[in-house]
């Protein structure tokens, strides 16, 4: 623990507002409790939760860091109390519930995954918050099975990207929707079997047509608002409908007889504030089912682009542009 120093560099906003609020600032080094690990931070990964927060729009758990970052990865330094899995010196990759923009973050050790092999840091450090994120919400929640098919909007987000490569590896069917030609032939590229353009019309009836019919089994959602019903309109009958964020609102006008009808469930969850344990279950079943695939090279992470840590301003404007394409990471090493 001698070569840890006792401040670092972070960010971690004063008050919420635009990019400009993302400046770096010294905070004392975390220290790991039981069952944490230290990781000195390589890179960490930016996610829209990320710009709420900013926004001061995201309720963090309580006993989150401040300290802005939803994942990271970078080399074990210190381990807590009781951790037999990890060793100082692990390239990890970690979800975490915050302090990730910082040289050095604390993550339970349930919640590392291993930096594939041949796998840069900045890479790796992508993988987690969206991974956790669609593995708890099509396999878990929507109990996705080979054969089925997906519609998901936000093609080529990093959830979209994510879900993509999920449903192409489970044998699911996957139709997408984004907001240009250029995008859909960008989520085309990573495997959807259909992208449209949301600003081509009403994707619906569309939806309706690619399936003969028949709908989808499952929509996950991250619009909300009047996307609701017209989701449930995609969805065939036993389908499953599955929120995660409403960029459009939380609010939405649901025809319950067509709920009754189809015999339509629907659910969503949040990640950030679920308990370690959940968290380490789900990262047990990456580790299981999806790790090997990265290290065999049939998933590869997405990433865009990255910024240096002082450049995470940018970096958001990037993301709040809408102009990537899967990731986007900051670097501190
Ligand atoms: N529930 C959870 O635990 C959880 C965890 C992580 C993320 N999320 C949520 O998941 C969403 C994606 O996160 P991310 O980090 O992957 O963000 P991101 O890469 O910035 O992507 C945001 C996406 O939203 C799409 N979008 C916006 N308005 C749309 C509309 N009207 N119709 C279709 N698509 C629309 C954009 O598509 P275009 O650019 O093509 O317009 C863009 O691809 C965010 O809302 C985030 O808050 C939820």
């Amino acid at each position: 623990m001698s070569t840890i120093p006792t401040t670092m560099r972070a960010i971690d906003p004063a008050a919420p507002g635009g990019p400009d609020v993302l400046v770096v600032t010294e905070r004392p080094v975390p220290m790991p409790g039981p069952g944490d690990v230290l990781i000195r931070v390589h890179a960490a990964g930016v996610n829209r939760p990320d710009i709420l927060q900013r926004l001061g729009r995201y309720p963090m758990p309580p006993g989150a860091p401040t300290i802005m970052g939803l994942e990271a990865a970078g080399e074990v330094i210190a381990v807590g109390e009781g951790v037999t899995t990890i060793a100082t010196g692990d390239p990890v990759t970690a979800l975490v519930a915050g302090g990730g923009y910082a040289d050095y973050v604390v993550a339970p050790a349930v919640q590392c995954l291993p930096v594939p092999p041949g796998m840069r840091f900045a890479e790796a450090a992508t993988l987690p918050e969206t991974w956790f994120t669609v593995w708890a919400n099509l396999v878990d929640l929507a109990g996705a099975k080979a054969g089925e098919s997906l519609l998901v909007h936000g093609g080529t987000s990093g959830i979209g990207t994510t879900a993509i490569d999920l449903a192409r590896v489970m044998g699911l069917s996957i139709i997408v929707t984004c907001g240009s030609d250029a995008k859909c032939i960008a989520a085309k590229a990573l495997g959807a079997n259909h992208a449209l353009n949301y600003n081509d019309g009403d994707f619906a009836p569309q939806v309706r047509e690619l399936t003969g019919g028949k709908g989808v089994d499952i929509v996950l959602d991250m619009v909300g608002g009047d996307y609701i019903p017209r989701n449930l309109a995609c969805l065939g009958v036993g389908g499953r409908h599955v929120s995660i964020a409403f960029q459009k609102g939380g609010r939405a006008e649901l025809d319950l007889a067509l709920v009754m009808r189809k015999r339509l469930v629907l659910t969503g969850s949040l990640l950030r504030p679920r308990s370690v344990a959940e968290k380490g279950a789900i990262a047990q079943a990456l580790a299981k089912e999806i790790w090997p695939m990265f290290a065999d090279g049939s998933l590869k992470p997405h990433l865009f682009k990255s910024f240096p840590l002082e450049q995470a301003d940018d970096a958001h404007r990037l993301m709040e542009s809408s102009g990537h394409v899967g990731k986007i990471a900051l670097t501190l090493v």
